[in-house]
């Protein structure tokens, strides 16, 4: 009885007739409050009630990215994997590396407007998506995304082995459901190393420059060139490394763009670098990806330095998250913020991702308001780390985000 109820509460979300159901809700929650305890509480605890009703709605009307994060007293049951899982970073293991609030983040549950957010069923999942390769490319932040999947499956499918696709900086099998997922590391996507100025002269060395990075803009990186020959499922992302001057100094050393083997000039900045580089990274993706790949671009994931930049003694000590007026703050254009960069990246994705084959994978939003889900000082950094997220943690809803794309996509096909 409560089951039913509870299912079609959920699944009348945004439209009309949910009138109804929550009107008997309501009426049951004011005849018993025992009784409203426990249909939240079999929210948390029983993921499978729900799983059917929303990934259907993924792509209809409702965005999956505006909504708010509530906070769940009831959450009992152990997180979807814990401090043991062993591929979790040390720097990122804030139950290990007592955060005060390791545990807490955990209780705070993303609610879309107009619809629920499926926690995915790792099982079903196993499944479904037997003997399917599913390849992360990017940054550290993609590693952190990779990481929780691997901890939830690895919970309920235990024997793994470990091996590298070509060029990945690590991969596993799921053995009994023969499913891959590897991550292969890439800070800008696009191949680049050191370049210093040629004693026999050239294009940049008369415009003075003399030492700086070489990036190829049209070339990808070895580490992820035959990942999308690979993989059956990609998910991509850059935009930390084109916002770090401590890395690519503008002055003593600048990033210098080439194209087709020869210097971009006149030289272009970074934001335009980026743009050259996302628009030959799709179109190459897209060339050479399997037939019936399934292709996903993350947006930006926020850092939330305060008082300073990384290097500047800026911090997250915060236990809770922002509030929508804060979020404003910290992450306005207009207002040029520490982490002003999170919504640039974003429009240089946005433009060049439009007309291809990419779906965008929207975690910024959500993200911006996780002030407390970063390890900070957790594992005893020389600089807070408000950059990564705590492992259980954040990227853990990214998954949840991702999987139930994916099974919108996989219901539809
Ligand atoms: C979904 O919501 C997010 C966060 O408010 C917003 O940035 C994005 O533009 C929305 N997407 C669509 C397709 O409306
Ligand atoms: C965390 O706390 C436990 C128990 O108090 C202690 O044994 C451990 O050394 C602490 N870990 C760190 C990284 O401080
Ligand atoms: C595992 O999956 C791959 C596709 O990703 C397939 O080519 C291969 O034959 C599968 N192996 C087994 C033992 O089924
Ligand atoms: C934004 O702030 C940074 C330093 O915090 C500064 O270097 C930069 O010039 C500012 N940009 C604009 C457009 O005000």
């Amino acid at each position: 009885m409560a089951r039913e109820l509870h299912y079609s509460s959920k699944k009348s979300g945004a439209s009309t007739s949910s009138i109804a159901p929550r009107l008997l809700i309501s009426l049951l929650c004011l005849a018993s409050l025992l009784l409203c305890f426990s249909l939240f509480r079999n929210d948390v605890a029983s993921p499978s009630l729900t799983y059917s009703a929303a990934p259907e709605k993924i792509n209809g009307n409702c965005n999956h990215s505006d909504g708010r994060w509530i906070y769940d007293h009831s959450v009992r049951s152990p997180p979807r994997y814990d401090q043991t899982c062993k591929e979790i970073f040390k720097g990122w293991n804030c139950i290990a590396g007592n955060k005060s609030n390791a545990i807490d983040i955990l209780k705070w549950r993303w609610k879309p407007y107009g619809c629920n957010l499926a926690p995915f069923e790792p099982l079903q999942f196993l499944e479904n998506f037997r003997d399917t390769n599913i390849g992360f490319v990017g940054d550290s932040l993609n590693r952190n995304m990779f990481v929780s999947l691997f901890c939830t499956l690895k919970q309920f499918s235990a024997e793994v082995k470990k091996w590298r696709p070509v060029g990945a900086d690590r991969g596993f099998t799921f053995v009994k459901y023969n499913l891959t997922i590897a991550y292969h590391r890439t800070n800008l996507l696009a191949r680049y190393g050191r370049w210093s100025a040629s004693s026999s002269g050239g294009m940049l060395e008369s415009l003075g420059y003399k030492e700086g990075y070489r990036i190829d803009v049209d070339l990808p990186d070895g580490t992820w060139a035959e990942a999308p020959s690979f993989h059956d499922i990609l998910v991509f992302n850059t935009g930390h490394w084109w916002w770090a001057p401590s890395k690519f100094d503008p002055v003593k050393s600048p990033m210098l763009f080439f194209e087709k083997g020869v210097p971009v000039t006149p030289p272009i900045a970074p934001d335009a670098g980026l743009d050259k580089v996302l628009t030959h990274m799709v179109s190459y993706v897209q060339k050479i990806a399997r037939p019936n790949a399934i292709l996903f671009f993350r947006t930006q994931s926020p850092r939330h330095f305060e008082g300073g930049d990384w290097d500047q003694g800026g911090s997250c000590p915060r236990l809770q998250p922002l509030v929508p007026q804060e979020v404003e703050q910290f992450f306005s254009v207009e207002k040029n913020g520490t982490n002003v960069e999170t919504r640039l990246v974003n429009q240089h994705l946005e433009k060049a991702l439009r007309g291809s084959n990419f779906k965008i994978l929207d975690i910024t939003h959500l993200s911006e308001f996780r002030a407390d889900a970063h390890p900070s000082t957790a594992g005893g950094k020389r600089h807070d780390d408000c950059m990564h997220w705590c492992l259980p943690g954040l990227t853990d809803t990214w998954n949840d985000l991702f999987i139930a794309h994916l099974n919108g996509i996989k219901l539809r096909n």
